[in-house]
Formats: structure tokens, sequence, C-alpha cells
């Protein structure tokens, strides 16, 4: 069910359902973070491990009191710069919030959309939303409503907010001994985030870090049809390019009409807001194996570089 009225959502949310929300991001699956049975349905639906914690939306910094202490001045500073945005913060929680929520960990992960519904929604709403990507587990996030539709067959009601501006998921942040570290490449490069700090991010991985992020698991955002990287798309030889091949180009101009072009300028927004919903359009179509190139490792393109390891085929192909 699609629709794009607040007030359904709203009635939906209070009476502990789960409903997929717009954000500048990706969609989400939301649900009442004060309500244990509605959390739980949020791991039910997406087939999310119950170790992989979720993400807490706000629309009024008044609930930072009441969800999490200790905030260091550096979180202020970047909430201050960012939100709304796609920045989501690891802080220490309070007892309020529910353990589904943290994935029994002592943090919560918290973020202020910049989407215009949603933060509506929210304002109407006595409660945060704890939110993760509405694709089912390991699938390409959703970026409108009828990719999430499409994933749950029609069965989920959808608040429509359009297609998502950004595309990629937001960038996560964790705080240790007054170090700034990056869990989550995303949506908000790490150049727009030392320049307000005017100091390095490390980025961690899990391993890494005392910081768990346990749904950075290696195979995530992964489309139907194997996707093959290269460094160069123009290796692959055109012939290749039959029937049943996809090739993205990251940007320029299609050559064969089985070309999908991510951004004709060159633009590194463009192409993350195009990139899932391009997967997810050939996915659509029968073909039997996607090309794309690698991303200019700067910006945005650290993000979506990431992604692309993420999502690409693990095995070696016999066309190859
Ligand atoms: O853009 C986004 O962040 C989207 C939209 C819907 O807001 N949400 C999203 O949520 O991407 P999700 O659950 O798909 O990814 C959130 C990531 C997960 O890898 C999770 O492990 C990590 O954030 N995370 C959440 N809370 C955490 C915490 N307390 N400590 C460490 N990692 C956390
Ligand atoms: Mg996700």
């Amino acid at each position: 069910m699609i629709f794009n009225d607040t007030h359904v959502a709203k009635k939906l949310l209070e009476n502990g359902e789960v409903v997929a929300i717009p954000t500048e991001t990706v969609y989400g699956l939301a649900a009442n973070i004060f309500q244990e049975e509605a959390l739980q349905k949020i791991y039910q639906i997406k087939q999310r491990p119950a170790q992989n914690p979720l993400i807490v939306h706000i629309a009024q910094t008044k609930w930072l009191s009441e969800i999490c202490t200790n905030i260091p001045q550096k979180a202020y500073q970047l909430m201050e710069a960012f939100w709304p945005g796609p920045l989501t913060l690891i802080l220490p929680k309070t007892n309020k919030v529910n353990s589904i929520v943290s994935a029994g960990q002592p943090t919560v992960g918290v973020r202020m959309p910049a989407h215009q519904l949603t933060l509506e929604l929210l304002q109407q709403l006595d409660f945060p939303v704890a939110a993760p990507s509405a694709n089912p587990y390991t699938k390409i996030s959703p970026t409108n409503a009828a990719m999430v539709d499409h994933f749950y067959q029609g069965k989920l009601p959808v608040l429509d907010g359009g297609a998502c501006k950004s595309g990629l998921e937001s960038t996560i942040l964790a705080f240790e001994q007054n170090q700034v570290i990056c869990l989550r490449l995303g949506a908000i490069s790490l150049e727009q985030l030392e320049e307000v700090l005017q100091e390095k991010v490390l980025v961690k991985n899990q391993g890494q870090t005392s910081v768990i992020a346990p749904g950075l698991a290696k195979k995530h955002y992964a489309p139907n049809t194997p996707l093959v990287v290269l460094e160069d798309i123009n290796l692959i030889p055109l012939e290749l390019v039959n029937k049943r091949v996809a090739r993205i180009l990251t940007y320029g101009q299609k050559t064969h009409p089985n070309d999908f072009v991510l951004s004709k300028q060159g633009s590194l927004e463009e192409m993350a807001e195009n990139f899932y919903a391009t997967l997810f359009a050939i996915d659509q179509m029968n073909f039997e194996v996607i090309f794309i190139e690698k991303f200019p490792d700067t910006q945005l393109g650290r993000a979506l570089n990431d992604r692309l390891e993420r999502a690409k085929f693990q095995q070696q192909l016999s066309i190859l």
C-alpha cells in the first residue's frame, strides 16, 4: 500500500505497525522506538540478524537528552553543520533506549533526516522512530516507493516521498577518546567532515575498532544479477555487450542499448542518486551479468566504491 498522507503513517506507527518512510538517503522501515513488538517486526520483515542495531530518527534535538548521554562537543559541532542531513552519530545510550534498537550495545545511532515529509511526520509523533534501510537483508537499498513495494510485494505500508535525493546511506561516525571515527562511508564525504572538524577522520572497519557495527557485513547491497567491477569499463569488448550483458557507465554517453549512464555530466552526487535505482532497474530486465567501472576514489566516490566492494559478484566469471 503506497500513500502520501503523514496522518495515515502516524496512525499506523502509533498502533505498533512498521511503515516504510522516505529519507534523503534511502527508504527506511520505521517503528516506534518505545514499542518492543513493533521493533521486533522490523527484524522479521527485513530478515535482519538480531545483533545488527537500528538507527533512531528524530526531527527535534529535544530527544537527544532522552536517548543518549555524554555527547562529545564534536558531536554537537557535527549536528550543527549537517543536521538535518545524512549523518548518523553513534552515542552512549540511556536506558530509555530498548536493547532491541541497540542490539545489546551500550550505544545508539541517531540522525535527523533531511526529508520534508518525514520531518513533518516525526514532528507529529510523540516518539522517535527506529529505521534501518528498507531493503530485505543483503539486497539493494530502495531509493523510491516502488522499489520498497516490489521488495515486499505490496504488503507493507509505504509513505511515498518521491525519489531519494542522495541515494546513498548516511555516513556513520563514532567517537573514541575524542577521536572521530568513520564506521560507514556515506552521503556526507570525509572531505566535508574534515572541513568542519578541522581534523582527520579515521576510517575504520570492524576489527580495527572497539566500536562494533555489525551491519557492515561483507556481502550487502547486492543486486540479483552478478555485478562485475572493472578498473576501466572500456576493457570489455563491445561485442560482449550483447543481449544479456548490461554495462553501467559512471559518466558519459550511452554507446550501446545495454548501456546505463549514472551521470552524463560526471557529477558524483548524481551518480550516487542513480546508483541503487539503476541496479534495481537492471535486475528487472533479465540480464546475465552487469559490468560497472570503479568510481573516482574521492568524495562520494569513496562511499560508492565501498558499496561496489560489498555488492560485487564474488566468483570468477567464465565469460571473462
Ligand atoms: O541513511 C541511512 O542511514 C538509512 C536511512 C533509512 O536513515 N538507514 C540505514 O540503516 O542505512 P541500516 O540499519 O541499514 O544501517 C545502519 C548501520 C548498520 O550497519 C548498523 O550496524 C549500524 O548502522 N549501527 C546502528 N546502530 C549502531 C550502533 N549503536 N553502533 C554501531 N553501529 C551501529
Ligand atoms: Mg542497510
